[in-house]
């Protein structure tokens, strides 16, 4: 349920809370990602063991440069999903790459439960990170794209 501001359809409303906030966010993407990583392993420690370049490292959580480029794609890809919500009313992702995600996320166990913590993590993130600017809208508005970008993602994560 989004309020409708100006005759703006509630997907275009969505799309663009979304934007306007990632758009806020992306200049420092690399810091906000950590930040969300770390509220997840936070909640859930044991997702570390999901990460194989976690597993077998022993910089420390901050430090290891590989935790960014996923955070990232979990913010890229819930925007892009938003974007396609309101073009498409569906959220389109090309199908070799779909399947690519789906399977990966499949071999390393990623869980329903993983994905409900991650959602939590990325909406307390994004609050903190856009400040004044956050609202139930917004959190509306990441939260649609987010549900209906695992779907898609879920709908690959088979055997
Ligand atoms: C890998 C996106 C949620 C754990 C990946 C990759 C992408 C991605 C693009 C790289 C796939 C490749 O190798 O080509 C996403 C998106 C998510 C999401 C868009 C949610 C909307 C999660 C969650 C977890 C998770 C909830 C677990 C807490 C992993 C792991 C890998 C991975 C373990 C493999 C990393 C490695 O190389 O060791 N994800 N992910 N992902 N993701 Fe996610």
């Amino acid at each position: 349920n989004c309020e409708n501001i100006g005759g703006a359809s509630c997907t275009e409303e969505q799309e663009a809370l979304v934007v306007k906030s990632w758009n806020l966010m992306k200049k420092n993407a690399g810091e906000w990602g950590l930040k969300f990583f770390i509220k997840i392993f936070e909640i859930a420690p044991s997702a570390q063991k999901l990460f194989s370049f976690l597993k077998d490292s022993n910089v420390p959580l901050e430090q290891n440069p590989k935790l960014k480029p996923h955070a990232k794609s979990v913010f890229v890809m819930t925007c892009e999903a938003a974007v396609q919500l309101r073009k498409a009313g569906k959220v389109v992702i090309r199908d070799s790459s779909l399947k690519k995600i789906g399977a990966v996320h499949f071999k390393y166990g990623v869980v329903d439960e993983h994905f409900e913590v991650t959602k939590y993590a990325l909406l307390e993130t994004i609050k903190e990170a856009v400040g004044e600017m956050w609202s139930a809208e917004m959190k509306n508005a990441w939260s649609v794209a987010y549900d209906q970008l695992v779907a898609a993602i879920k709908t690959e994560m088979k055997p």
